[in-house]
């Protein structure tokens, strides 16, 4: 999931794919030695990339490693003040168990399917299990925004874009004519703001 675009360092960033890519597709597998020079490369090129395109989290499967990997958080944005911050985490191996069956609509874009965003329901609140690089177990639960984007990077390791979840098509378009047709509107909180999950 993405914020907005903005210029890159001269980092180990990696090329993301784009859907349509057969890899996005597939079903990663568990990564099963951590601490690894091969597990903490793919860590620091995954950082480098997400921060590079100002991501708000990114799946290994988007780099093209099909391992179940996924990283993410952002600190407050002072252009987007309703989202709250987000931990930055690594988390390999994840495991999510939704909390009830309440579900949220908000929009999300993916880096995967630039300059794209769609309303999305995810569950409201979430426990999600899983290690960092160490293989340290991580366990939280969590509500809201970050509720989402954990869900969103986790669907990448099962091969599922956001826009599989779209349950009306009519809310997915590109973010220049989105813009364009929330400005013609004063619902500030249909605005849709571009803090979109790894887009
Ligand atoms: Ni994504």
């Amino acid at each position: 999931m993405a914020l907005s675009q903005s210029e890159g360092n001269a980092m180990a960033t990696r090329p993301v794919l784009r859907m349509g890519d057969p890899r996005l597709l597939e079903i990663s597998k568990p990564v099963e030695k951590f601490d690894t020079p091969e597990l903490r490369r793919l860590l620091t090129d995954m950082m480098d990339t997400m921060k590079a395109l100002n991501g708000a989290g990114l799946a290994a499967p988007q780099v093209g490693v099909l391992w179940r990997v996924v990283i993410f958080g952002f600190e407050e944005n002072p252009r987007y003040p309703d989202a709250e911050a987000v931990p930055f985490t690594v988390l390999v191996n994840p495991k999510l168990t939704p909390i009830g069956d309440d579900m949220d609509e908000d929009w999300e874009g993916c880096l995967s399917v630039p300059g794209m965003r769609g309303l999305v329901p995810r569950y409201t609140h979430l426990r999600y299990q899983g290690y960092d690089v160490s293989g340290k177990l991580i366990d939280r639960t969590v509500e809201g925004f970050h509720a989402r984007v954990v869900q969103h990077e986790v669907d990448h390791l099962d091969g599922i874009l956001y826009p599989q979840r779209i349950k009306d098509m009519r809310q997915f378009g590109f973010n220049e004519e989105l813009d364009a047709a929330f400005e013609d509107e004063d619902d500030e909180s249909e605005r849709g703001e571009e803090l979109d999950v790894d887009e």
